[in-house]
């Protein structure tokens, strides 16, 4: 029973996540688009094999320490979406390929293309790899339709790259200036469509972005789709965005109110240190999932401030589920999450991937 766990705690209801990673897996299957999923989300052997049991064509990861993790999920495919330039990781990445069937490589400018080219020359590699475009989001990938030509063209040139497609991440999306995800969404898709339209009818085109992923996977010309936050969902997918419902959350903080400072006031012992410093816009770190208006408004590194029109409901040792503003930065934070169904516990699982950083 959740009143015997210590906190804070990690839940994660096993039966939504199934059906998160279930609802994700039938749009794509049913539009012929693979999934992708990224694992940075969850970290977990257990919740990898779930995606790829369930019909993940591969997995996703940002760093090589992810990838190592991850191939003991029995996964066979694996995409390093990251820029990878660092000589040191050669032998690395040459162990990592001989364990699956397919390395995938990501390339996001020129001058990084030159780097990693001397990487699988001393691996002595050749990789298929995803060409990089930004659509907006401004991080990695190539500047413009021009820019992604000449990132393709970059590809084709270098012996120890064999080009596969192009990819991008739409992570603005979260945030679309219009307040409707979709106008972005169509953005990104037309920026895409119009670079792999100017290269070769064959290359795959990439999406990857837990916001858009379900409508890119209805698009023409979509091969695959990477979210990564579906899994669990959190605020920013539910209110902020209104991906998901309510009902879909499936990673929530379990904490005790220790405190009762003022009758506006009460005080969990989860701080910045299980929430991390991502908030909604409107500032908030999370909120109660049994949707009473209390919200962890304010962080100190061991205790959550928590406010709201029903405070005044709280007592001291209550227990409360907090639905965080991002969940992915969460689970990072955390050895182990305890699994349940309903209000009972059936499992424990190790955040196996936590902190693989390199
Ligand atoms: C390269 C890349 N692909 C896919 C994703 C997954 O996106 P989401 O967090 O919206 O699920 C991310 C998220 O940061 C990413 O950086």
């Amino acid at each position: 029973m959740l009143q015997n766990i210590p906190t804070p705690t990690i839940l994660i209801d096993r039966d939504r996540l199934h059906q998160n990673i279930k609802r994700m897996q039938n749009v794509c299957t049913r539009h012929s688009v693979q999934l992708w999923p990224h694992i940075k989300t969850h970290k977990m052997l257990e919740v990898a094999r779930m995606q790829l049991d369930a019909g993940a064509a591969g997995l996703c990861c940002a760093k090589l320490g992810e990838a190592e993790v991850m191939v003991e999920s029995g996964v066979r495919s694996i995409f390093l979406a990251h820029s990878l330039v660092d000589p040191l990781q050669a032998p690395r990445i040459s162990a990592l390929a001989e364990r699956l069937d397919a390395l995938i490589l990501a390339v996001t400018s020129e001058a990084q293309a030159d780097a990693l080219e001397r990487v699988l020359s001393a691996a002595n590699l050749k990789l298929p790899i995803m060409a990089g475009c930004d659509t907006g989001l401004g991080r990695e990938g190539a500047r413009g339709v021009e820019g992604a030509l000449r990132l393709v063209k970059k590809v084709q040139s270098l012996p120890h790259m064999v080009l596969k497609g192009i990819y991008t991440h739409e992570g603005h999306s979260y945030s679309s200036p219009t307040g409707n995800y979709l106008d972005t969404a169509k953005l990104v898709y037309r920026q895409m469509m119009e670079i792999k339209s100017q290269i070769d009818e064959d290359i795959e085109v990439w999406p990857g972005c837990s916001v858009t992923a379900a409508w890119m996977a209805q698009q023409e010309g979509i091969t695959a789709v990477r979210p990564g936050t579906y899994v669990f969902g959190d605020l920013s997918l539910t209110v902020t965005n209104l991906i998901m419902q309510w009902e879909d959350l499936a990673a929530t903080i379990l904490a005790t109110v220790v405190d009762r400072p003022d009758v506006k006031l009460a005080l969990l012992d989860a701080g910045s240190k299980c929430f991390t410093s991502d908030k909604t816009p409107l500032g908030l770190s999370g909120s109660l999932l049994d949707g009473r208006d209390i919200h962890v408004t304010k962080l100190s590194e061991e205790h959550g401030w928590v406010t709201g029109s029903e405070v005044n409901q709280l007592k001291i040792g209550e227990r409360v589920r907090v639905v965080p503003a991002h969940v992915c930065p969460v689970i990072n934070l955390t050895d182990e999450v305890v699994v349940i169904s309903g209000d009972c516990v059936v499992d424990r699982w190790k955040v196996a991937a936590r902190g693989k950083v390199q």
